[in-house]
C-alpha cells in the first residue's frame, strides 16, 4: 500500500520554513535517531524569554523536514515555557497527520526542540554562577 502525506507535509517538504542556522543562537539542540540514522539539529535565538527566531537543518527523510519545519513555525515568538509544551503529537496534527510508520520522524523534531531548549537553559545556568 502506497503512503499517502498531507498536503501540508507536502508543502512544508518541498518548502521547508526556517531551513539554516543562526550564528549567535543561544540555545543548540542536535538529536538522531538510532534506528533510520536520521539526524536533527535546531538553533534558539532566546531574548528576554521568547524564541526571537528558529533554524533547523535535518538530514533526514521527508517527514522528519516536514515536521521539523512545522516544529519551527509552531514555537517562533513563543516563549521558553511554551515551546516545552510542543509535542509531537501537536505537530502531527498541525500537519493534518502522518502515516503511521513516520511518526518517530515527529518524535525527532520534538527531542530537537527540547534539546535546544534544555541548552539555552545550561548556557544560562552557567552565566550566572
Ligand atoms: Fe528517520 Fe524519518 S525515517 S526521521
Amino acid at each position: 500500500m502506497a503512503m499517502t502525506y498531507s498536503e501540508k507535509v507536502r508543502d512544508h517538504f518541498a518548502n521547508p520554513r526556517n531551513v539554516g542556522t543562526i550564528e549567535d543562537a543561544n540555545g543548540v539542540g542536535e538529536v538522531g535517531n538510532a534506528v533510520c540514522g536520521d539526524i536533527m539539529k535546531m538553533y534558539l535565538k532566546i531574548e528576554n524569554g521568547v524564541i526571537e527566531d528558529v533554524k533547523f537543518n535535518t538530514f533526514g527523510c521527508g517527514a522528519a523536514i516536514a515536521t521539523s519545519s512545522m516544529a519551527t513555525e509552531m514555537i517562533k515568538g513563543k516563549t521558553i515555557e511554551e515551546a516545552e509544551q510542543l509535542t509531537n503529537k501537536a505537530v502531527v496534527e498541525a500537519l493534518d497527520g502522518l502515516p503511521p510508520v513516520k511518526i518517530h520522524c515527529s518524535v525527532l523534531a520534538e527531542e530537537a526542540v527540547h534539546a535546544a531548549l534544555e541548552d539555552y537553559r545550561k548556557r544560562l545556568a552557567a552565566q550566572q554562577q
